[in-house]
């Protein structure tokens, strides 16, 4: 009989980072070149300003800092991780992968190393393979990473997509736990839609963007349901709602269907978009990372993250914050 490997009943994050460029771009500096407006943005998607990457900062040095800034959390060398994870979605380049090169500048040498790409769900897909990697005992910690550059894919005149994507990375740590911190992922696909965003000519991002709401604010609070469901949790037990940011009525628009559903009055919810605009797959890791600093999530609150984007795509979890 074949001897498996060191298997542990339960995984949890142990460390949180994120990076953001330095350029901050606001809804006038964005109507000084398309036809939109402060307000009119304000009301249809609730971003006040983002971030845009320089020419020479790619989402490759953006998770470099990220997950550096995830081990130092965590309390952890380089060394102490064996396996990298990089969701991503706007890579020109796909040979070589990010994750291999970012493993090595952060000092993780040797690593497992691959990207994963389920766009803006990205992050929820890997940190459930993730979580089944150290369960399993196929790796001892694992550092999960969400970076894009999304300027790089996004007409800059194009008012439908340049006023929501902006850049940037989040991280967090995996490893062996003696309680379960992270809940079995709840996840899947729609790929009947995937009409609905994708490039165009190979170049920029095109999404109908009344469909990409409508599917959002109805097929995903049942998804972040099914979640606390298979956490053997109920609505009111969660502290914190953090699902992708992709446009603040979206997020809002879960929460009444949450709390509908039960979840309590004082549930926190993320609301990072409003100052770092949809980064994709980094969007769920930075908006943890920005309200542990602010004080808005404690250790040990329940946390339920879901992401959905392209694809369609979709996977949500709770964690437990570190
Ligand atoms: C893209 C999105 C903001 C557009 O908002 P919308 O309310 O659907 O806008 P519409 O395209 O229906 O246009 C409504 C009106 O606003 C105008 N408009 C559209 N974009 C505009 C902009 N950036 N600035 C100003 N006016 C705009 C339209 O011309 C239209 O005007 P009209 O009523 O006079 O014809 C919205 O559909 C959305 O957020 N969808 C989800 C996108 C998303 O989250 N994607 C990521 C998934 S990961």
């Amino acid at each position: 009989m074949l001897r498996l490997g060191n298997t542990v009943n339960a995984a949890r994050i142990l460390g949180f980072g994120s990076t953001q460029p330095e350029q901050v771009v606001t809804n006038d500096d964005l109507s000084k070149i398309m036809d939109t407006s402060d307000q009119w943005i304000r009301e249809r998607v609730g971003i006040v300003e983002r971030r845009f990457a320089a020419k020479d900062e790619s989402a490759e040095d953006m998770a470099v800092v990220a997950g550096s800034n995830a081990l130092a959390d965590a309390g952890l060398e380089p060394s102490d991780v064996d396996t990298v994870i990089l969701a991503n979605c706007t890579s020109m380049v796909p040979i070589p992968n990010y994750a291999a090169p970012v493993a090595d500048r952060i000092g993780i040498k040797g690593a497992a190393a691959f990207d994963l790409n389920a766009a803006c769900a990205g992050f929820c897909y890997a940190l459930g393979v993730a979580a089944d990697l150290v369960r399993g005992g196929s790796s001892g910690r694992v550092l999960v990473i969400g970076a894009e550059k999304l300027t790089d894919v996004v007409d800059p005149v194009d008012r439908a997509n340049a006023i929501i994507f902006a850049d940037g990375a989040g991280a967090a740590v995996v490893g062996p736990s003696d309680e379960p911190g992270i809940g079995p992922v709840v996840w899947g696909s729609a790929g009947d839609l995937v009409d609905l965003i994708y490039m165009r000519d190979e170049k920029y991002i095109f999404q109908e963007g009344q469909s990409v709401f409508r599917w959002a604010t109805t097929q995903i609070a049942p998804i972040a349901l099914r979640a606390l469901d298979a956490a053997g949790l109920q609505p009111s037990d969660v502290d914190v709602l953090v699902p992708h940011q992709a446009n603040l009525r979206i997020v809002e628009a879960i929460a009444k269907r949450l709390r509908k559903a039960g979840a309590r009055e004082d549930m926190v919810v993320a609301d990072d978009i409003v100052h770092s605009g949809n980064t994709s797959s980094a969007s769920i890791p930075m908006a943890i990372d920005h309200m542990r600093a602010a004080g808005r999530i404690r250790s040990g609150d329940v946390t339920l993250i879901v992401g959905f984007g392209a694809g369609l795509s979709y996977a949500g979890q709770v964690v437990i914050c570190p």
